[in-house]
């Protein structure tokens, strides 16, 4: 039998990291191509997770960074369906919900070629998410919809979707439990900072809903800046870009840093005394890492950290987010919700069987 070649698609920091686990995987059966969008550019939100976790760099760059979701998404469609005219891969492999995700599905979709979304199932029910709206399609186009929990597989049930699903567990749960004990040993982000263990939290702010909207923003910052710890906020090229147009400033118990790599970023999640963030991949990593997480949401796809008990969803008012800091302390054992670190490889057993 002739080897598959998988055509996978990344473009946006998450999605090096969920491609890192599936790319070993794939390794043992499939011939891969690997796109990156060039969505995010700078070494701090690309390179350097292709460095640290020994990725393969990719085989095209399409270079399309910035710009407005139509540009964005429509300069990534024409491009790949030439490299797709031109590799003709047996399936495509997209990953989360960004616009590269919806390029990758659209433009594989319109190839026919057979589509493969990792983490299926997901949604916020706020269709005024950027995010929901490329989920959604997505799923609607896939062959193969490997979702991460039951309530994803259920989401797809209501929406008519029953074939090519499988519950595989979280790949974000995969590149955590693989690189965990790495990072400790590479990183010394703490030092560097100088911060002390459990004395500081650890915010990441960059949803278009919280940084595109001055008063969120405002409210947010004003936060942090109340609470009664020092604040680690990695700073989202985005957000300090509009804090900038803004003029919104931190309080002197924030410390701005660039984006992290992911070693620092386990090891500042692994050793804080919380986590405030709008961001879904850090809500299930604080969940796995027994942190506390204030969701700066008014909801979230990632439901069952919510229903554990550990994850709070306090939208962006300043003293919902200060009372839950300084009150709230969550207790009690977290169920595996996100799999066993093994997910890549179901998907790459899945894969080999329908593609045979
Ligand atoms: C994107 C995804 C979001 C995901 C996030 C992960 C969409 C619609 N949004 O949001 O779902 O959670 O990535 O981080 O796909 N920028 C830089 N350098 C970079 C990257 C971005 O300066 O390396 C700046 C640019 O001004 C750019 C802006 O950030 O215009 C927004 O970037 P974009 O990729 O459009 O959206 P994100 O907010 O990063
Ligand atoms: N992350 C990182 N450095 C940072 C901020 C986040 O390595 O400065 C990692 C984080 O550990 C997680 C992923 O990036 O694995 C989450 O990506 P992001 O918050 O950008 O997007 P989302 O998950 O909301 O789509």
């Amino acid at each position: 039998m002739p080897i598959r070649t998988v055509a996978t698609i990344v473009g946006a920091r998450p999605q090096f990291i969920k491609a890192a686990p599936v790319s070993r995987a794939l390794a043992a059966g499939f011939k891969e191509i690997v796109i990156h969008t060039g969505q995010h550019y700078d070494y701090g939100m690309s390179e350097i997770f292709f460095t640290e976790m020994e990725m393969r760099p990719p085989d095209f760059n399409l270079g399309v960074g910035g710009g407005s979701h139509a540009e964005q998404t429509g300069k990534m469609l024409v491009e790949l369906e030439r490299i797709f005219n031109a590799v003709k891969p047996d399936c495509v492999l997209v990953f989360g919900d960004t616009n590269s995700t919806l390029a990758g599905a659209l433009a594989s979709a319109k190839a026919q070629i057979p589509l493969a979304h990792v983490e299926a199932g997901l949604r916020s029910f706020n269709r005024a998410m950027p995010e929901e709206i490329n989920r959604m399609l997505t799923d609607h186009v896939s062959t193969l919809l490997f979702c991460p929990t039951d309530a994803a597989v259920e989401n797809l049930a209501k929406e008519g979707i029953t074939q090519g699903v499988h519950r595989v567990g979280d790949v974000m749960a995969d590149a955590l439990f693989f690189n965990l004990k790495l990072a400790r040993a590479k990183s010394n982000i703490i030092e560097l900072l100088g911060l002390a263990k459990g004395r500081y939290a650890l915010a990441t702010v960059h949803r278009a809903s919280n940084t595109d909207d001055a008063d969120n923003m405002r409210s947010i910052l004003r936060a942090f800046g109340d609470l009664s710890s020092q604040v680690v906020f990695p700073v989202h090229p985005r957000t300090r870009k509009m804090m900038n147009e803004w003029g919104i400033s931190a309080g002197s118990n924030v410390l701005m840093i660039d984006p992290v790599g992911y070693y620092d970023m386990l090891v500042l999640q692994e050793n804080a005394n919380c986590i405030l963030t709008d961001s879904g991949g850090v809500q299930k990593e604080a969940y796995l890492v027994g942190v506390r997480c204030i969701t700066l949401r008014q909801e979230t796809e990632w439901v069952e950290t919510v229903a554990s008990g550990w994850n709070q969803l306090a939208g962006v008012q300043e003293k919902k987010i200060i009372d839950l800091f300084e009150n709230w302390f969550p207790r009690g054992a977290r169920a595996p919700l996100y799999g066993d670190g093994h997910s890549a490889e179901q998907i790459f057993n899945i894969l080999s069987a329908s593609l045979k």
